[in-house]
């Protein structure tokens, strides 16, 4: 076997590994590795939509606000946010792995932040206070969701009248959703779309729940 059709072999595989991956996720939740965390925590050059100080820019974060980092992974956005929100704010960081949250607490204690809460608990179980927060993010989490639907509605309900939603994606996620899916999904859950930064391969969709508030 020559080096290129080894290199192709090994391509192959990668991406039957991820198509895998990404249609197994929609009966079973399959998500994101914890060892795989350094690759979540890379701000890539090439997808300007994802990095974190892009996405908290777009949020319009003001001191005292309350944000729920959805799918809070290593906690990449975690602390830019409740930088953002300042110390009379407050973030929740939520995931279901207690190895991606060990990360980000560990991460927020290292940056002297006290304004943060965790809650290991799976999107969509229910676990989340109703009209808790001003903003929320979910950050290349949706795909992951094996009830995507149950997983907005919660969102949805966990908003503040008025409140922000942002959902990011990228096509290098193997579980990226396209434009149409979100914003199927999204408003079959009640939200109304609001603004849209980016392109089809990497964006970040806004939204806003019903009702008077700061999102606008
Ligand atoms: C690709 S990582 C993204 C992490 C972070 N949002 C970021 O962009 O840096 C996806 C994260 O979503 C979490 N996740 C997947 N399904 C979830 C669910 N139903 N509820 C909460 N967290 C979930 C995974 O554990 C993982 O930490």
């Amino acid at each position: 076997m020559t080096l290129s059709t080894t290199l192709i072999a090994v391509l192959i595989l990668a991406a039957l590994g991820v198509l895998g991956w990404r249609l197994a996720s929609r009966r079973q939740r399959l998500p994101c590795p914890v060892w795989l965390r350094w690759l979540v925590e890379f701000d890539n050059p090439f997808t300007r939509m994802n990095r974190a100080a892009e996405i908290v820019a777009t949020l319009d974060l003001t001191p005292g606000m309350t944000v729920l980092d959805a799918g809070c992974g290593p906690g990449r956005l975690t602390v830019p946010l409740a930088r953002g929100v300042g110390s009379t704010g407050r973030v929740l960081a939520l995931d279901l792995q207690p190895g991606m949250l060990a990360r980000a607490r560990a991460k927020t204690e290292a940056a002297g932040l006290s304004n943060v809460d965790f809650l290991e608990a799976a999107l969509g179980d229910g676990r989340l206070p109703t009209h808790g927060f001003d903003r929320a993010v979910l950050v290349t989490v949706l795909g992951e969701i094996p009830n995507r639907e149950a997983a907005l509605a919660e969102l949805y309900r966990a908003l503040k009248p008025g409140g922000l939603l942002a959902v990011v994606e990228v096509i290098f996620d193997p579980h990226f959703q396209p434009r149409g899916t979100v914003t199927r999904l999204a408003t079959a859950a009640g939200f109304s779309e609001r603004a849209c930064f980016g392109h089809r391969l990497a964006y970040i969709l806004q939204f806003v729940k019903a009702g008077s508030g700061n999102a606008a």
